[in-house]
């Protein structure tokens, strides 16, 4: 939530923070701006997306230093006074903040007595907080250690000294950033790809950690003020993958995507045979009970995870919502082992249980798309879905990636028949025929979902997992209430629900609860929905509105959400919404 980019070096960064901060657009889009700082000190903000901020800048303006931010709100309503950067009371400091700070009202009460603040956020109170700090402090570096000992909450902050023109400084707590090391510049970001068109050499930062930044060098400190050696590492992001190409939005673009996908978890993870660390393998095996934790679209891919675990292994596995996890955890078995799902590796929900299994002692791995990442820094194993980035704030090939990297996880703890390779390059060319159905589902789309308030998925097993997610796609971009429901729980309540032409979308791929999903297709229609079925060529029905090839029983997931994917994309589309960036929400879910 929120993006942060920096810069300090030789050149004009006007259009290097403002290009960082639309690659960081994602994270959150209610409001914008940015402070330059060179021959004077401007601020430039505005509400809305970051084209209407950037009209607003001064293009005479030359600023070797900058910090950018792109919010979504947390405390204060969207506004150009609530948009970032804030000043501090006395205009010494110009600080950007991505995060929540929970003893705010402490801070102000405390340390701001008689200064007048003009926004509605915690961000205001800390740059003057910042500024009454260093003010009672010999310099900056100590009141930053000050500043971290007292303020509670997370934190990633860019600052900058307007009495100081060769600094910046980075803060960071609980919320994610990481430097950029460049030739004669140093930039700060909260991903890389703010900062892939400048360098691809970057320094993480961990948890109560700080930095002073010049255009030559950065150090970085820990609480204490004790100067932290850290190696960079060189990103293998291209940063045309981070371009939209042909494409009209990114989760086209993405959905398109997903049989490459496919294609490269294989040639990653597969020599002559699966390879998968063997240390996690043993870790699996040993375990009596796996824990999969997860948040939304990720804890989708954890079900169907697990009726995949479960099936090929008969190793038990629980699936856990992160942020509920975190305060109600249930009752652990004596040998658990814990698989964080989570597409960016930032997710706070979900970090905040990785936390506690650490703190626990318990092993963990995380599968995520983001290596470096958070959670995968803080895991004891990592697996990457190598999906290449995912913009859309709706999530689609990380999905099938997480899916199709638990099915290879659970093969390898498993003696189950199947030649997943052969079986995984079967779904990656059935995903390339459902892309030649996109234009008969995008008319599915209008018939169906143009006009409608709500609507229902239904299935059973693998085939109501995923109509979970189908719905969550839906309501995510295109606001029509869904529901994912099992489709033998209708009639136990929601039933009631449907009336003339409410669309109720089936999905049918096993042939065991085939004839029972499609008994409860016959129920709703006769009470006047409007009904749809996606199925498997071996259990359709001619009359399917929607047919796709088979693939293995346990993989079907794969192939079943994709023309959800497009309905949801087509039914946005339709109602002319903002697709990769759909209201209120953000791709990477740094708070709790
Ligand atoms: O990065 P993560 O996989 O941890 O994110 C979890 C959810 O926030 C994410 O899947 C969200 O539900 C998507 N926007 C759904 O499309």
């Amino acid at each position: 939530m929120c993006g942060i980019v920096g810069y300090i070096g030789e050149n004009d960064c006007k259009d290097i923070i403002i290009d960082g901060l639309k690659k960081l657009e994602y994270r959150g889009y209610d409001s914008s701006g940015v402070a330059l700082i060179g021959d004077g000190e401007y601020v430039f903000k505005e509400k809305g997306r970051i084209v209407n901020m950037e009209q607003t800048v001064n293009r005479d303006i030359f600023a070797s230093i900058g910090i950018g931010h792109t919010r979504w709100a947390t405390h204060g309503r969207p506004s150009k006074i609530n948009s970032h950067p804030h000043m501090s009371y006395d205009n010494r400091f110009i600080l950007v903040h991505n995060g929540v700070i929970e003893n705010e009202v402490y801070l102000r009460d405390t340390y701001l007595k008689g200064i007048d603040l003009v926004s509605e956020t915690d961000t205001e109170i800390l740059a003057s907080l910042m500024s009454v700090l260093v003010k009672s402090s010999c310099c900056v570096k100590v009141g930053i250690m000050e500043f971290m000992k007292i303020v509670k909450g997370s934190y990633a902050l860019a600052l900058v000294d307007t009495l100081d023109n060769n600094r910046l400084y980075a803060i960071k707590n609980m919320s994610p950033m990481i430097i950029g090391v460049g030739d004669e510049f140093n930039m700060l970001g909260s991903d890389v790809s703010c900062m892939i068109k400048e360098t691809n050499e970057f320094v993480p930062f961990e948890d109560m950690e700080f930095a002073v930044i010049g255009k030559d060098d950065f150090i970085i400190y820990d609480k204490e003020g004790v100067v932290v050696n850290r190696d960079s590492y060189i990103s293998e992001l291209n940063s045309d993958d981070i371009e939209l190409g042909q494409y009209p939005h990114y989760m086209l673009k993405e959905i398109e995507e997903q049989s490459s996908v496919i294609r490269k978890i294989l040639s990653e993870y597969y020599d002559d045979g699966f390879v998968v660390d063997n240390d996690l393998l043993s870790e699996l095996e040993n375990s009596d009970r796996i824990n999969i934790i997860a948040a939304g679209t990720s804890y989708h891919a954890g079900i169907v995870g697990k009726k995949i675990i479960e099936t090929m292994s008969n190793k038990p596995v629980d699936v856990h919502i992160a942020s509920e996890f975190v305060y109600n955890t249930p009752v652990l078995s004596d040998n658990p082992f814990f698989i964080f799902i989570t597409q960016s590796g930032e997710t706070a929900d979900s970090r905040a249980c990785l936390k506690k299994i650490n703190q626990l002692g318990y092993k963990s791995l995380t599968i995520t798309n983001v290596a470096g990442s958070t959670l995968s820094r803080e895991a004891t194993y990592t697996l990457l879905l190598h999906a290449g980035p995912e913009i859309a704030v709706a999530s689609t090939k990380a999905y099938t990636a997480q899916i199709a990297v638990l099915s290879i996880l659970a093969f390898c703890i498993s003696d189950y028949e199947i030649d997943l390779y052969k079986e995984l390059s079967k779904v990656a060319n059935t995903i390339d025929e459902v892309y030649s159905l996109k234009n008969k589902i995008k008319d599915y789309a209008e018939s169906y979902l143009s006009d409608t308030r709500n609507c229902f998925y239904i299935g059973r097993g693998i085939d109501y997992y995923v109509a979970m997610e189908a719905a969550l796609k839906l309501k995510e971009i295109s606001y029509i209430q869904t529901e994912g429901f099992a489709a033998g729980e209708l009639k136990h309540g929601t039933i009631a629900l449907i009336e003339d032409n409410v669309p109720v979308l089936a999905i049918i791929s096993s042939k065991d609860t085939n004839l029972n999903t499609r008994g409860n297709v016959k129920e709703v229609e006769s009470r006047g929905a409007n009904t749809l079925v996606i199925s498997t060529k071996s259990v359709s029905n001619e009359s399917d509105e929607i047919i796709l090839n088979d693939v293995h029983p346990l993989l079907t997931a794969l192939i079943t959400v994709i023309p959800t994917q497009y309905i949801s994309y087509y039914a946005a589309l339709n109602r002319g919404l903002d697709i990769d960036k759909p209201r209120n929400l953000a791709k990477s879910v740094t708070v709790e």
